[in-house]
């Protein structure tokens, strides 16, 4: 079964932590926490100070805090994610010159160093670092926004991320961000996809978190069945 990351973005911000809470009662595997600095994307969310506040949940429910930087110069922002206690630390190929400074940096404070890549970015991008990386953060949508459509064009890129994975030996896991429900959950899946971010399909809806947890791991379930 993939790990379901519950991107608290699309959660009610008024009550973040009872919301982050409530996903991983109804089985969510991880908190991923998007932050976006109005430059290197086009909006402005969330800070240290809320990897501070979800951090101890994510540690008393034995499980991680997904920080997915957005932001330029991710060299200067990443250690006080560190601090805040983020597990895991994403940042973005473009936004990077001294990429593979920044990964050996993010591991040897003893945090997992992921890189992500914009649906525009090509898998060649990482090659100088892959061998290095806990994590390869595949962009199903053009960051910035939750809540948007999902890139049809990215099974292919999981496929081919995934076999340059096998072929450079690395360790790597794949995850897949943007546009990710109940309806193309098990095709990211047989893709390549070990952890799946949601949002709006965690939070969103009349449904209420619980039975949209149980739509994605169905569908996700359906995957392993076919
Ligand atoms: C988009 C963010 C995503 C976002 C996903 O820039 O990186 O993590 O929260 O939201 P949904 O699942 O609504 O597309
Ligand atoms: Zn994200």
């Amino acid at each position: 079964m993939p790990v379901l990351a519950a991107s608290v973005l699309a959660a009610d911000h008024g009550r973040l932590r009872a919301d982050a809470e409530a996903a991983l009662d109804a089985g969510a595997d991880w908190i991923h926490l998007d932050v976006m600095d109005g430059q290197f994307v086009p909006n402005l969310t969330l800070g240290p100070g809320t990897a501070e506040a979800l951090a101890p949940l994510c540690a008393s429910r034995d499980t991680l805090l997904d920080v997915h930087l957005m932001t330029e110069e991710p060299g200067r922002f990443m250690e006080p994610f560190i601090e805040a206690g983020a597990d895991v630390l994403t940042v973005h190929a473009e936004a990077a010159p001294h990429l593979h400074r920044v990964v050996q940096s993010v591991r040897n404070a003893g945090v997992a160093a992921g890189v992500a890549l914009n649906p525009a970015t090509p898998l060649g991008a990482l090659d100088e670092v892959l061998p290095l990386l806990d994590l390869v953060l595949v962009m199903s949508v053009n960051p910035g926004f939750g809540g948007q459509d999902f890139i049809l064009e990215t099974p292919d890129k999981l496929r081919r991320l995934c076999r340059r994975i096998e072929e450079q030996g690395a360790s790597a896991r794949v995850e897949v961000d943007g546009g990710i429900g109940p309806d193309n959950a098990a095709e990211v899946t047989r893709a390549g996809a070990e952890v799946l971010v949601a949002g709006s399909a965690v939070f969103g809806g009349e449904e209420g978190v619980a039975a949209n947890v149980d739509a994605l791991r169905a569908a996700t379930a359906q995957q392993h069945a076919a």
